[in-house]
């Protein structure tokens, strides 16, 4: 790699953004989060916390909370506007349950196409009662208020591998002091157990065969400490740099982030297209592992992913179509068919918007195959469907040489990374 590589640094992970706001609301006493993202999702959780009478003293631009849970919790129906956050509107349903509040929770068009029966389901089974407001399935979700006691012990195998569905399941266990234990036939993020388990809650989790398992003890809120975290970066928001610094062939590394391998699985897809990849895992912070990733550019080859790697870079699939234009041969994503229930429909999303670049692509019920071209020059309108990472994607492709992008929606990244625009143009050598 090149000895005068540059680094950067990016925005606070959002995931463990949600979670360690909702966390802090349960312990007893007063938390602090440094490191949060002023990412719109992350505000729509904190905006929900709020209305449940949480304090969260977040300054905008600090990316310092201070969190206080309130001296009781509110006994009239809360309205909580997660906005295009499926994973404050999926996790807050299970906080909500596990706390026996009266709520509605909703969202914008976006979030109210997508589905929640993965999550209302096992809830119901808890014992939680939740109704559809209007249409099965999608938001608005009235939750109704209840004396504790009310929900039982789940023991849950589901069928699809979702962090989100976990992570509010355990919330509603912890709430409520059941005990819970899951399976999940891949693994998803493991955020929610490790910040859990580090806070001194009683949780053991573990890989079982190609998924993992869980067990939640019930001991519920008593057995847990007040927060004090810093968020490491977002490796999420990392991927977009480093895959713009490939694309224009520089070296680049990326510092303080998180290093967990249930968000890594994109840079072993990378190191399989033949990048150079240098991980260089620091402290444990947490309970999660963080420090640097560096990419050195050169020529890289397609590759196939399968089913059992979509839950570890799941996020990521809308950049790896964007690198596999430009790579020799064929790239194949398959088992992907979740990637249609995101903020939009990532696999028609992604086919029709490298077609429109000049790339060659098939859709498939569950995936893409991609034919690559190394010389290929992108040009060509992009039409985001208001979706954050494929806006950011398709930013990413702007950076090879000569490459000449618009796009229709700029806006939409805010969700997620704000300085996104400016922290690609900064990586970028297609000025
Ligand atoms: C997330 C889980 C994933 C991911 C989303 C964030 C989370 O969703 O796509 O961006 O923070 O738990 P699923 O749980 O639906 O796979």
């Amino acid at each position: 790699m090149n000895e005068k590589r540059s680094s950067v640094t990016v925005p606070g992970d959002k995931s463990i953004s949600h979670r360690a706001l909702m966390i802090a609301a349960l312990a007893p006493g007063r938390s602090t989060i440094e490191g949060l993202p002023e990412a719109g999702d992350v505000r729509s959780t904190a905006g929900a916390l709020v209305a449940m009478g949480v304090g969260v003293d977040w300054p905008a631009g600090s990316g310092r909370a201070v969190v206080d849970p309130p001296a009781g919790w509110p006994t009239a129906t809360v309205r909580l506007d997660c906005g295009n956050s499926g994973t404050s509107a999926r996790l807050l349903s299970g906080l909500i349950a596990g706390l026996g509040l009266s709520a509605r929770i909703d969202g914008d068009a976006s979030l109210r196409s997508r589905p929640m029966d993965r999550v209302v389901y096992p809830l119901q089974a808890m014992g939680a009662r939740i109704a559809y407001a209007e249409d099965d399935d999608r938001l608005p979700i009235d939750l109704e208020a209840r004396a504790s006691g009310g929900l039982r012990v789940l023991r849950y195998r589901a069928r699809i591998s979702s962090a989100q569905v976990k992570s509010a399941l355990v919330l509603a266990a912890l709430g409520e002091g059941v005990e819970f234990e899951m399976w999940e036939p891949g693994r998803s993020r493991d955020h929610t157990e490790r910040l859990l388990a580090h806070l001194g809650v009683p949780l053991s989790f573990a890989p079982e065969g190609q998924g993992a398992h869980l067990r939640l003890g019930s001991e519920g809120r008593a057995s847990l400490e007040p927060l004090d975290l810093r968020v490491p970066g977002d490796p999420s928001s990392a991927a977009f740099l480093l895959g713009a610094a490939l694309l224009g062939e520089r070296d680049l590394t990326v510092d303080d982030l998180l290093l967990n391998q249930t968000r890594t699985g994109f840079l072993e897809v990378l190191e399989r297209m033949g990048a150079e990849i240098e991980i260089d895992v620091g402290e444990d912070r947490a309970g999660e592992p963080v420090g640097s990733v560096s990419v050195g550019a050169g020529p890289y080859q397609g590759v196939r992913i399968g089913a059992d790697q979509i839950p570890l870079l799941i996020d990521e699939i809308p950049l790896i179509a964007v690198l596999a234009i430009r790579a020799s041969g064929v790239t194949e994503i398959s088992g992907a068919a979740e990637l249609r229930l995101k903020e939009s429909d990532r696999l028609s999303a992604l086919a029709e918007n490298l077609k429109a670049v000049g790339a060659t692509v098939e859709e498939r019920p569950d995936g893409l195959v991609i034919h690559g071209t190394p010389r290929l020059i992108p040009r060509g309108v992009v039409r985001t469907r208001g979706d954050h990472r494929i806006a950011m994607a398709f930013g990413s492709l702007a950076s090879v040489q000569g490459a000449e992008i618009v796009t229709d929606d700029r806006e939409c990244v805010a969700v997620s990374y704000p300085t996104f625009w400016d922290d690609c143009a900064a990586v970028s050598t297609n000025r």
